[in-house]
């Protein structure tokens, strides 16, 4: 390649995963308040060698197709927001950072049970609010964990690593995954295999750890949710279409399901309005991964991928099959 690469970065990430790239290339950041429109993408992207985009930047076939970037390192592990297919046709390697956001989001999912099991957002704001008039014996109730049965749908990586956390809190857990753990695995992590109607009619506590996919879109529809106790609470970490949002606002609107955790939403940034007056519910805006040890550790990667592939070297981690 003559000359240094140019880079077009669309958000502002962690400095020190960044050096590296503004060592070796002429980088472009879009801003860091927020993240180009289609339209300045596909006004500005031709104009550079490579992208590194986060999941909130929508890399469709037109772009690929009029920008020909030489690779798009996404910055997620996740890469539902782009055409991969498109990208392959056009012989354009697309990366993403697996592995380093897994304890992390595995930690905001057990965050977001523990928070709206224990009602801790609703305490806080009756503490703030003046409410709180001394210790009393039914104040706050909540749901513990011990002895509970957690079922994980997706065991991957994020999957396994809430498993772990799920044996020191001693409950018993049931996995759902594509394909069957090996029984060494199914016995380190103390999880039981059962099918989807299974774990729903069986979980007290059900988090969802599955990639965004064709497949996967609503997944937890109306009926799943009726197969779940009414003492259960939901967690989702995953993608926000993988819940069926306006059917999950009904079932905790009637009670059919004791409470949600959610990381992820369907059209994000919006929230379904139906949500926003739920007790029962604990909303966070996608802070899965978002650690200063694993946003930046993200950024290497997403760096190191893009580097890679400009120097004609293979990826860290190729999405493309
Ligand atoms: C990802 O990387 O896919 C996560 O959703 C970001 O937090």
């Amino acid at each position: 390649m003559n000359g240094r690469p140019r880079v077009l970065v669309t958000r502002a990430l962690p400095e020190a995963g960044m050096n590296k790239l503004f060592l070796h290339c002429d980088v472009t950041v879009f801003s860091a308040e927020r993240q180009p429109t289609a339209e300045e993408l596909k006004a500005l992207l031709p104009q550079y060698d490579a992208l590194l985009c986060t999941l909130m930047d929508k890399i469709d076939r037109e772009l690929l197709q009029t920008a020909r970037p030489k690779v798009v390192s996404t910055y997620a592990v996740g890469y539902d927001n782009i055409d991969i297919a498109a990208a392959t046709e056009f012989g354009i390697p697309v990366t993403n950072t697996p592995g380093v956001l897994t304890n992390a989001t595995a930690e905001i999912a057990w965050a977001l049970l523990m928070a709206v099991t224990r009602r801790i957002v609703e305490a806080d704001h009756f503490v703030r609010q003046g409410k709180w008039s001394g210790w009393s014996p039914l104040m706050l109730l909540g749901t513990e964990l011990a002895g509970k049965t957690l079922g994980i749908i997706g065991c991957g990586r994020i999957g396994l690593a809430v498993a772990k956390r799920a044996k020191a809190f001693e409950m018993n857990t049931l996995y759902l995954n594509r394909r069957r753990l090996e029984e060494a695995t199914e016995n380190e992590y103390g999880l039981t295999y059962a099918d989807l109607d299974t774990l729903l009619g069986q979980a007290d506590f059900v988090s969802l750890h599955v990639p965004y996919t064709p497949e996967a879109h609503h997944l937890i529809n109306r009926d799943a949710l009726r197969k779940m106790k009414r003492s259960a609470f939901l967690i989702n970490t995953a993608r926000g279409a993988v819940v069926d949002e306006a059917a999950l606002v009904e079932a905790l609107q009637m009670g059919e399901i004791a409470g949600a955790g959610l990381d992820v939403f369907e059209a994000e940034p919006q929230v379904h309005a139906g949500l926003l007056p739920l007790q029962n519910v604990v909303l966070a805006p996608h802070l899965g991964s978002a650690t200063w040890e694993t946003r930046t550790k993200m950024a290497e990667i997403a760096v190191e991928n893009t580097i890679k592939v400009l120097q004609g070297e293979h990826p860290i981690s190729l999405v493309n099959p």
